[in-house]
C-alpha cells in the first residue's frame, strides 16, 4: 500500500461524504447497524469510521444508555462525521490508528469498521487489536470489498485514469480498496488474530447514481485515487476524471447510472 492511500484530507472528505458514501457506502451500513445492533451491545467501537456512514445508521439503535466511542486515523474525516450527527452524549470521538487503539481491555461488547481493514498496513495486528477491545463473548463485526471485477464503477474508472497515464497508471482501487478480498486470506488473518468463530457473507448490491459524472467525480476527487492522480499532474485531475464520465456514460447512457458492488460482510467472535 502506499503512503497515500491512508491519506483523507483536503478535499477528499467533503466529495467521499456526498458522492461516494450515497453511491457504495450507504446500503452495507444500513446492514452493518443491523448486524451490530441485534445483540443490544451496551458498549460499541467503531473503527476507521470515516465521515461516519455506519454512525449515522447505528446510534438510533442503539440504547439510551450505551456508550459509543467512534474512531478514525484522519481527524478531517471524524471531524466531518461529528458534524453531521448533531449533539449526542453517548458517542464520543477520537482520533485512533485501529493497530494500536488506546482503549483498555475487554472494554466493548461490539467492535465494528465498515470497509477500513483493507487500509491496514498489517490485518493481523488490526484483527488482533479489536480482540483486545472485546468482553468476553463479545464480536468483531467488519466487511471489505470482493475483486474489483465484481464492482462495475471502481473497474470502469480505473481502467478509463489508466488510459491518462499509460506509462504510470493509478492503481489505488484496484491495490487497496479492492485490494483485499480472498476469504481463505480473511480467515486465516482472523484465526491468526485468536479469533475461532468466523462467519463471511458476500453481498452483492446495486449501486445508482444521478449521473456517470457523479460517479466519476466520487471516484476521482473524493477517494485517495485523487492524491495519486494529483502527485503524477494536478493538471490532469479534471481530464481524467472526464475520461472516466465518458467511460461509465458509453456503458450505462447520459441519465441515471447503475452498477453492481460486491462485498464480503464478516463477524468473527471466540
Ligand atoms: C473507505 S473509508 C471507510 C469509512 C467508513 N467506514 C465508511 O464506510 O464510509 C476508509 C477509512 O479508513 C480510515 N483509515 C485508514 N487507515 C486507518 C487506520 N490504520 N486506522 C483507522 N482508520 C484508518 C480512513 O481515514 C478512512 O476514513
Amino acid at each position: 500500500m502506499a503512503e497515500s492511500d491512508k491519506v483523507f484530507s483536503g478535499s477528499i472528505p467533503k466529495f467521499y461524504d456526498t458522492l461516494m458514501v450515497p453511491l457504495i457506502f450507504d446500503a452495507y451500513a444500513t446492514d452493518m447497524a443491523q448486524l451490530v445492533a441485534v445483540s443490544s451491545p451496551g458498549a460499541v467501537l467503531e473503527t476507521a469510521a470515516g465521515s461516519g456512514v455506519v454512525t449515522r445508521a447505528l446510534a438510533p439503535q442503539l440504547g439510551a444508555d450505551a456508550r459509543y466511542v467512534v474512531t478514525d486515523l484522519n481527524q478531517p474525516m471524524l471531524d466531518y462525521a461529528a458534524a453531521r450527527q448533531g449533539a449526542d452524549n453517548r458517542i464520543e470521538w477520537q482520533q485512533a490508528d485501529a493497530l494500536a487503539l488506546p482503549f483498555d481491555d475487554g472494554s466493548f461488547d461490539v467492535v465494528c469498521c465498515q470497509f477500513g481493514a483493507m487500509f491496514f498496513p498489517n490485518r493481523v495486528t488490526g484483527y488482533a487489536e479489536a480482540r483486545r477491545m472485546l468482553k468476553p463473548g463479545g464480536r468483531f463485526v467488519f466487511s471489505v470489498w470482493d475483486r474489483i471485477e465484481e464492482n462495475a464503477f471502481a473497474d470502469e474508472v480505473t481502467n478509463a485514469v489508466a488510459l491518462v497515464f499509460p506509462h504510470d497508471p493509478p492503481r489505488f482501487l484496484a491495490r487497496t480498496p479492492h485490494g483485499y478480498h480472498d476469504v481463505a486470506l480473511i480467515r486465516e488473518d482472523l484465526r491468526r488474530a485468536g479469533f475461532t468463530d468466523i462467519k463471511i457473507d458476500t453481498r452483492e448490491k446495486l449501486s445508482r447514481a444521478p449521473s456517470a459524472r457523479d460517479v466519476a467525480t466520487a471516484y476521482c476527487q473524493g477517494t485517495p485515487l485523487r492524491n495519486e492522480i494529483e502527485a503524477r499532474d494536478a493538471g490532469l485531475l479534471q481530464l481524467a476524471t472526464d475520461r472516466a464520465t465518458q467511460a461509465i456514460a458509453s456503458r450505462c447512457g447520459q441519465g441515471p447510472v447503475a452498477g453492481k458492488i460486491q462485498a464480503h460482510v464478516i463477524v468473527a467472535a471466540g
